[in-house]
């Protein structure tokens, strides 16, 4: 189904997110049970530098309903350069919307992208819920592990196209777990296995901003020629602290995310 405002965009983002990262669900009702209104903090979205599919042209519709470019951010290690989005509507979550810069790849990897992307309709894009249209190409086991080989974020926009690659719960929200620390002991009793690579907590007040994430949720994945079970989505939680003008910090710390884009490559 085909959706033309923002609230019903979310909405379908979050479903569709939750259908392929069910632990988020369950993460979710842990904190509503404990009393908690859960407020997102931002959601990520990826893409390729394709002229075609380029951040900004997976902004449009956020830029619509009235969102703001408001920073950038380059991953040297990752080849990725990254732009956030805010709302004046301050419960609505932030957009961060990664691309992956092919330039920086081999031409065995451009040519497969290229590909791909040929097969989507021309204009196809251009429409308002694109960014939650999911895998608008069809793809082989042997393109996966092809693209894995020179950058895992290639293969798993491949894999799973344009959805939501996670959702962040925003710890400052919550009243009973206002520690981070606090928040991963919590999860970490309730059975959630969290991504430890650069430490469980990634970033410090020094910083503005402190996030852990689960560990991506392993899927099984229909592709052209067979089923691969591959790591799909992760569900993130973040603190923001105050600048010294005294509003949160809103944006985001290039460092930090290097290590948190680690949660989809090594899967559970
Ligand atoms: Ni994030």
């Amino acid at each position: 189904m085909t959706v033309k405002t923002l609230p019903a965009l979310l909405d379908k983002m979050w479903k569709d997110y939750v259908e392929i990262n069910p632990l988020a669900q369950k993460i979710y009702d842990l904190f509503t049970k404990e009393g908690e209104l859960v407020l997102n903090d931002h959601i990520a979205l990826r893409t390729f530098n394709h002229p075609r599919l380029t951040i900004d042209v997976m902004a449009r519709p956020f830029l619509e309903a009235g969102y703001k470019f408001c920073g950038d951010y380059q991953f040297v290690e990752k080849k990725l350069y990254a732009k956030h989005f805010e709302h004046s509507d301050s419960k609505l979550p932030t957009i961060f919307i990664s691309e992956l810069k092919l330039e920086e790849l081999s031409p065995a990897v451009n040519q497969i992208v290229n590909r791909l992307v040929d097969e989507i309709p021309k204009g196809k894009e251009l429409e308002f819920d694109f960014v939650s249209a999911g895998r608008p190409w069809s793809v082989s086991t042997q393109d996966y592990n092809e693209l894995m080989k020179e950058s895992d974020y290639a293969a798993w926009v491949a894999a799973f196209g344009y959805r939501p690659n996670h959702f962040t719960v925003l710890i400052n929200a919550l009243k009973k777990f206002t520690d981070i620390t606090e928040l991963n002991t919590f999860l970490k009793n309730n059975g959630v296995k969290l991504n430890a690579s650069g430490g469980e907590v990634k970033g410090s007040k020094e910083v503005y901003l402190e996030q852990s994430s689960t560990l991506a949720n392993t899927i099984e994945v229909t592709f052209k020629d067979g089923k691969l079970s591959i790591p799909a989505c992760y569900y993130e939680f973040a603190k923001r602290y105050p600048l010294k003008d005294g509003n949160l910090y809103k944006g985001f710390v290039a460092s930090s995310a290097d290590k948190i884009f680690e949660s989809t490559k090594h899967g559970q």
